[in-house]
């Protein structure tokens, strides 16, 4: 039987590597790509989750991480480093375990959901936690991969947006074509920057992102580019305000992103698709992360039930087309965060009598 091989392997020829570079791979991409009938009833339109909290680590991140990381073999490089918010670190110590390598992770003290923390100190990370947020995490880690011999692996590093430009590829490959709207959540801007690379990349046209090596000359497979929906949160959404916010908040901790860096290609991405990028609230969030759960079947992070909750604020607006195809991506798995999903109900149960009378009455039967 075909076992999907891991996003390079089956996009090598759409990705800066020949068949003799070496490559680190834990079987990333492949992710399902469900039909979410609820939300079609409460939208109008033909909806799709992209599930990338199905990777190796839980979330998107690890598409580019394979990349970022193969990238790191063709040098001497020993280390590893990033900033993140939880996901991007949890992958990074994942595959520097995969290629031999040793990886520092550097993260808002106090902000990251226990599960992503779990992984990073379980994969052997060298962690530090600073007294600061996202964004200054960020610049320690820049400098830090100026001075020292440290292979730098946030979104910033041109070999993650190729990585994770392969789930636009996944969902044309299985569509047939592109969807008319693609939404997603967006905190450091590398997700959305990629996906329309892309798109745009399968379409036959490169985007500002492309690498010269990468394979945007080749010839097109789907006909059309989707409209880029970004939806970010209410107190982390400087795109929205066109400015960079120096205190980012909210609940959804992935996405508590004050300055992106991708910040000139999501607004291409935006633009050029004829897209937007709007906010909601942490209720909204919380509200789409359960409806998701309850109605579809699939336990998503609160950061990726951004874009749910993007979508369903537009439905509302009436700005959803009657019978759009569309794909929201779920960019991680809810289990990384337990304790925000439960917002503080019980894990205690009153036992019951070991037998099946008692069951049968507990139950109600
Ligand atoms: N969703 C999740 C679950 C994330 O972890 C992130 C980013 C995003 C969405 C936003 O993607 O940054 O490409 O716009 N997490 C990064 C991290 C910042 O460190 O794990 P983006």
């Amino acid at each position: 039987a075909h076992q999907w091989q891991g996003v390079i392997s089956e996009y090598r020829e759409r990705l800066p590597f020949a068949e003799s570079d070496p490559i680190v791979s834990l079987g990333e991409g492949g992710t399902p790509l469900v039909h979410a009938r609820a939300l079609d009833e409460r939208t109008g339109a033909r909806v799709y989750v992209k599930v990338e909290g199905m990777n190796p680590t839980g979330s998107f991140k690890d598409r580019g991480m394979t990349t970022a990381i193969s990238k790191v073999l063709q040098s001497d490089t020993q280390v590893v480093a990033c900033a993140s918010t939880g996901n991007t670190s949890a992958s990074a110590a994942a595959y520097a375990v995969a290629a031999g390598l040793k990886s520092a992770v550097i993260l808002p003290a106090g902000k990251i959901a226990a599960g992503k923390l779990a992984q990073a100190i379980v994969h052997g990370a060298h962690l530090v936690a600073v007294d600061g947020n996202f964004d200054d995490c960020l610049n320690i880690t820049r400098a830090l991969t100026e001075r020292y011999p440290v292979a730098l692996v946030n979104s910033v590093n041109p070999y993650r947006l190729q990585g994770q430009k392969t789930a636009a590829f996944e969902i044309v490959d299985y569509l047939g074509d592109a969807p008319d709207i693609h939404v997603l959540p967006v905190g450091n801007a590398g997700n959305i920057s990629a996906y329309w690379m892309g798109y745009n990349e399968y379409a036959g046209r490169p985007t500002i992102a492309s690498l010269d090596e990468s394979a945007a000359h080749m010839p097109p497979i789907s006909t059309k580019v989707p409209q880029m929906w970004g939806v970010q949160a209410w107190g982390a959404a400087p795109l929205v305000l066109g400015h960079p916010v120096e205190k980012p908040e909210t609940v959804a901790t992935a996405i508590r992103i004050g300055n992106p860096a991708s910040w000139k290609f999501a607004e291409a991405a935006r633009d050029d698709s004829h897209g937007w990028i709007d906010r909601v609230t942490d209720d909204q969030i919380l509200n789409a992360q359960a409806i998701l759960a309850a109605e579809v079947g699939v336990f998503i992070e609160p950061g990726s039930a951004a874009s749910i909750a993007g979508l369903l604020k537009a439905a509302e607006a009436g700005k959803v087309p009657e019978g759009a195809t569309i794909v929201c991506t779920v960019t991680g798995n809810g289990l990384k965060d337990t304790a925000t999903a439960l917002g503080g109900r019980e894990l205690d149960f009153d036992p019951i009598a070991p037998t099946p009378e008692a069951a049968a009455a507990a139950l109600g039967f």
